[in-house]
């Protein structure tokens, strides 16, 4: 059994949980029932940052005490995580006694080895920031936020040999692709390591000036620097040095934003290091939730409500819109009206529509008993194929943080089984009395929607476990006995005769009207029943009879233009073209395109070209592909469609 031992940070206690906060622990419990669906052994950690200045002057604002104030908020976080569904092993507050303990046992350890030591600092502090500055940072000799000019105060601290560990930290990055993930992240941090602005660490505060935090071991006089103190938390809540659970977990994945990304992963790596204990396994960087292109934050006072959004939108639907619509690492936007039309197209149009149609017509066809199937045609053969397929890519890319994709590659599943509903048209099967055709095509769409129902319980326990239901499953605590790795293997556990619901209604349109017409206390839309599909006639028009589609389904397609920055040819293969394109992600994105026989390389580079961006990721020849470059035909030649005129990279097609 393979151990997995997945952490958040810790929050701040000075403001409440919003989105943000909410967005990175429903990812780590995702990820840590992922792991559990693999039969790994798991263990999820998040909790509360407690100490330092911020939360003392937070309390004195509400006048009480730090503790008062800090059991207070730290009880906000720890009541809010299960009403997202959040089944977290442990819960870490740096003020526990514990923790205290064990960071003094590590401070004392380092100062042992010599690698603490007591010097004097010079530096320019602003009363108002409670900070010190570096020249470089003053603006005209002024503190850049109040425009008062700084005190120069020298202060004696203890210092950790952070430099010393610097060479080491640059030459381990270097040789662990991986560790620092995904790769824009791991890039900022190499050239951080390369600037030589970064020294050792001052890791005490004077208890003249801040008395709430943990003292230093070998000086009372001191407190430690609350970022030396709650990265420790990840080793303390496992009971570092010898407790059972830090001899099996230890080293672990964490999870963080990158609004934390130089901690994580310049002090961290290095306070392991001299410590003489293993690093992490791979630091997970993602963007940030936006509101109106502005970073959603307390300061600015434009927080969304994760309590709300689960109250409107039910707790599944909202955990799949966030893991769907962020692609890791980069920055995505929030809005209701977007999450709507995701929930429209993905979960009432695809999923829902899937289950309640297939439902309904095993209840009038076989008396809702799964059918046995007969000997499999090619149509049968390719949704067999196409499941294993999706599965095996889903696996792969959640396991890589590569969450949307991962869906989006699940879903191209439940869209194939739409259209080959479509395509078998059961119904006619039904009249024409073919009834061993007719029960090994609902064999087929069964066994694969149980599939899709599997993977889903990391993203959406509570619907995957009713889907599972309804499908005659009996979901234990984990819905997965055997391994999902075994699962994607074989098209198996279905077995004929077992009793499955009549009809599902899981995902209801969300009426959009209903949502703008809302009064302001905030009621939850109406959801509009789907109409039970069950009379063959019905069931072709859910994907248009003449293969129209809905807005929602239009809308659903991502498109955008940029610019190519590199082309060259596919080292396997002749005709394709190894493009990166700037879509202003941060970091070009890689697409393989079927140019070669019409495009040089030297004529693409430049060259504004329109590409669809969430198409699940395709490996061609051994190269992954994101994405499709959109071209038009003309006798047997295609050319690259453009803008007009130039326009943004990452501009959107609509
Ligand atoms: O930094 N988008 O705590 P913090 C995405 N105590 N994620 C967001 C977000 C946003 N707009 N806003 C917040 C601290 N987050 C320290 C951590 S760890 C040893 C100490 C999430 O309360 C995201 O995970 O400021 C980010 O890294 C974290 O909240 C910052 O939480
Ligand atoms: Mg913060």
């Amino acid at each position: 059994m393979k151990n997995f031992y997945i952490t958040t940070p810790i929050y701040y206690v000075n403001a409440k949980p919003h989105l943000g906060h909410a967005y990175t622990t429903i990812v780590a419990d995702s990820l840590s029932r992922f792991h559990k669906t693999l039969g790994d052994n798991t263990m999820f950690l998040t909790g509360t940052d407690e100490h330092g200045d911020k939360i003392v002057k937070a309390a004195e604002k509400q006048g009480v005490s730090p503790k008062e104030f800090v059991d207070g908020i730290s009880g906000l976080f720890q009541q809010l995580w299960p009403h997202l569904g959040i089944e977290n092993d442990a819960f870490v507050r740096t003020t526990d006694e514990d923790h205290k303990a064990r960071v003094q046992r590590f401070l004392q350890q380092v100062y042992d080895a010599g690698d603490i030591y007591f010097g004097e600092f010079g530096g320019h502090y602003c009363y108002g920031c409670e900070r010190f500055y570096t020249e470089k940072e003053l603006e005209n000799g002024l503190c850049p936020q109040h425009l008062t000019k700084p005190e120069f105060i020298s202060e004696k601290n203890y210092f950790f040999r952070m430099s010393k560990y610097l060479p080491w930290l640059r030459e381990y990055i270097e040789s662990h692709p991986d560790f620092i993930r995904p790769e824009r992240y791991r890039n900022e941090v190499l050239s951080m390591l390369e600037s030589g602005a970064l020294e050792d660490l001052c890791i005490s505060r004077p208890k003249s000036r801040l008395t709430w935090g943990i003292e230093l071991p070998f000086d009372k006089d001191y407190v430690c620097y609350v970022w030396f103190d709650a990265l420790l938390n990840y080793i303390s809540a496992l009971g570092w040095p010898d407790g059972e659970k830090y001899k099996t977990f230890w080293p672990g994945e964490h999870l963080v934003a990158k609004d934390i990304l130089k901690p994580h992963a310049v002090f961290w790596p290095t306070m392991l290091k001299a410590a003489g204990l293993p690093v992490y396994q791979h630091l997970n960087v993602h963007g940030y939730w936006l509101v109106r292109d502005t970073k959603m934050s307390k300061s600015l006072g434009n927080v969304v409500e994760p309590l709300e959004m689960r109250q409107k939108y039910g707790l599944d639907a909202f955990r799949y819109f966030l893991l769907r619509e962020m692609h890791f690492g980069s920055d995505a936007s929030f809005s209701e009206e977007g999450m709507v039309s995701r929930i429209n197209a993905d979960l009432a149009n695809d999923l829902g529509n899937l289950f309640s149609r297939v439902l309904s017509m095993t209840a009038k066809y076989f008396e809702s008993r799964v059918p046995r199937p007969g000997e499999f045609s090619e149509d049968d053969k390719a949704i067999v194929e196409l499941c294993a397929t999706a599965m095996s890519n889903y696996i792969q890319l959640f396991g890589n943080t590569q969450f949307a994709q991962g869906l989006d590659s699940l879903w191209e599943l439940v869209r194939a089984l739409n259209k080959y509903v479509d395509s078998q048209a059961p119904w006619t099967l039904f009249k024409q009395g073919d009834t061993t055709r007719l029960g090994t095509v609902m064999y087929v769409l069964l066994s694969a929607m149980r599939k899709v129902a599997l993977c889903l319980w990391a993203v959406m326990p509570d619907a995957s476990r009713t889907l599972l239901e309804q499908l005659g499953q009996q979901p234990g605590e984990g819905p997965v006995t055997t391994s999902l790795e075994a699962e994607a293997g074989n098209f198996d556990g279905l077995q004929p005769g077992t009793e499955v619901a009549a009809s599902s209604n899981l995902f209801p349109r969300i009426d959009v009207k209903a949502l703008q017409q809302e009064d302001p206390a905030g009621k939850a839309p109406k959801a509009k029943k789907e109409k039970k599909q069950e009379s063959p006639k019905a069931a072709p028009a859910a994907e248009g009879r003449n293969g129209e589609i809905s807005f929602d389904q239009f809308k659903a397609v991502e498109m955008r233009a940029g610019t190519v920055v590199v082309a060259e040819k596919h080292p396997n293969a002749d005709r394709i073209l190894r493009l990166e394109i700037d879509f202003d992600e941060g970091q070009p994105r890689q697409i393989l395109s079927g140019l070669a026989d019409y495009y040089t390389p030297e004529e693409l580079v430049g060259k504004q070209v329109i590409a669809v961006l969430n198409l699940a990721p395709r490996k061609i020849r051994g190269l992954m592909s994101n994405g499709m470059v959109l071209t038009a035909e003309k006798d047997g030649k295609l050319s690259v469609l453009t803008p007009a005129a130039p326009v943004p990279n990452g501009s959107q097609i609509a």
